[in-house]
């Protein structure tokens, strides 16, 4: 990586003010769903610590309105605590009088967290008394939180013009990866676009196509490509004004050269609900009004003859309705396939993480993305501009 981390840098005793993603999924009593993004700035919390650094930790959490209890940053201070065994005190405020006192009380080799990010609207506006209010609490500036690398807001971007900032070891983990996959991958490099729509996705499958070697397409987008194809799709959701983009796709992949792989047969249901009765069909014979909600078992053992073949693959978005048992063999085959392979295999973030958690092979993956939105925009070949704003190396 051309940037600078934690490790080309001296943090003994500094302030380190560590800008980290906790922004985890919890239930209305707070209580946390998926830690893994508290789990994955782990690593570089602990090789602060280890170096006696004081380490400031801040984050946002949601999308709040102004200052909003249910966003507040106390349930993940407890479940960081219970990560760390340490207490981990929760300032009131991330910037300002509170900010400045908690970042005082922290002692070399210790830990303290600030309160949402987000209370503060200047924080999204990249707003420069902000960024100079942040700056002033630390010494060092680190950015751990890939998840938000793709916003420039006050604590992703401001701040890293304002003190000498570098990436921690998760941002190295994440861009490493993404980035070995999409510039110096081991071929053939396969990519899966999955999730409901083609215009999510349109800009991925551009940008992949110029790097893969094949490139699969599952998920409910694919009713758009039908659609191109002139197949009926019955009811299932289709983008009208993207049918032209994916006939346009199709024949970029077959100017390229590159088979762009649609599936051959489909789970139709009669209407979107888990209970719904359905049945597997040939693509081209969605029967009228049903709509598709995963891919078929041929789909599924065409691709894995595909991914077996590839000594890298990139997979960004689900195949079918995966939170629906009875639609998500789809997504589960393409997972399995992956657990199974000798290849390197990353899992972009989001809902494809989500799924890869909860049929718990996440272990088996080479690396699953933390990001949701920043590894979709990696993978679009754009500049993530909390990433660009770190020193070079
Ligand atoms: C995410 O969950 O994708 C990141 O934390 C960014 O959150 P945001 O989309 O609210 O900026």
């Amino acid at each position: 990586m051309d940037k600078k981390t934690i490790r080309d840098i001296d943090v003994a005793g500094k302030r380190v003010l560590v800008r980290v993603d906790f922004n985890v999924p919890q239930d209305d009593g707070g209580k946390i769903g998926d830690d893994s993004r508290i789990r994955a700035a782990l690593p570089t919390i602990r090789y602060l610590q280890e170096r006696q650094a004081k380490v400031i930790l801040c984050s946002h959490l949601g999308r709040p309105k102004g200052v909003e209890a249910k966003w507040s940053l106390g349930p993940i201070a407890a479940r960081l605590g219970e990560l760390l065994g340490t207490g981990v005190p929760l300032a009131g405020d991330c910037v300002g009088a509170q900010a400045q006192a908690a970042v005082a009380a922290v002692a070399p080799g210790g830990v303290g967290l600030l309160e949402n990010l987000r209370f503060h609207p200047e924080e999204e506006k990249n707003e420069a008394g902000f960024v100079q209010a942040l700056a002033s609490l630390a010494d060092v500036y680190v950015n751990d939180a890939f998840g938000t690398a793709h916003r420039a807001h006050a604590s992703t971007e401001g701040v890293a013009h304002r003190l000498p900032a570098v990436a921690g070891l998760l941002m190295e983990k994440e861009i490493v990866f993404l980035g070995k996959a999409v510039q110096r991958p081991e071929r053939p490099l396969a990519c899966i676009v999955g999730g409901a729509k083609v215009s999510d996705k349109v800009k991925i499958i551009e940008h992949m196509l110029g790097q893969v070697d094949v490139l699969l397409v599952g998920g409910g987008m694919c009713a758009t490509f039908f659609l191109a194809k002139g197949y009926g799709v019955g009811s299932s959701l289709v983008e009208g004004e993207m049918v032209e983009t994916a006939r346009r796709l199709e024949e970029r992949a077959k100017s390229l050269g590159k088979p762009l792989l649609l599936p051959v047969d489909v789970v139709a249901a009669e209407r979107f609900a888990a209970d719904a009765p359905a049945r597997t069909v040939a693509a081209a014979s969605v029967p009228e009004g049903w709509t598709i909600l995963d891919i078929g078992p041929q789909t599924v053992a065409l691709f894995k003859s595909e991914l077996r073949k590839c000594m890298t693959v990139v997979w960004n978005g689900p195949m079918g309705v995966f939170e629906m048992p009875r639609f998500a063999a789809g997504t589960k085959g393409v997972a399995e396939t992956l657990a199974g392979l000798k290849a390197t295999t990353i899992v972009g973030g989001g809902s494809t993480a989500e799924a890869v958690y909860a049929l718990g092979l996440a272990e088996k993956m080479s690396h699953v993305s933390t990001g949701g939105g920043a590894s979709l925009e990696f993978l679009e070949g754009k500049e993530l501009p909390g990433v660009a704003a770190l020193q070079d190396k």
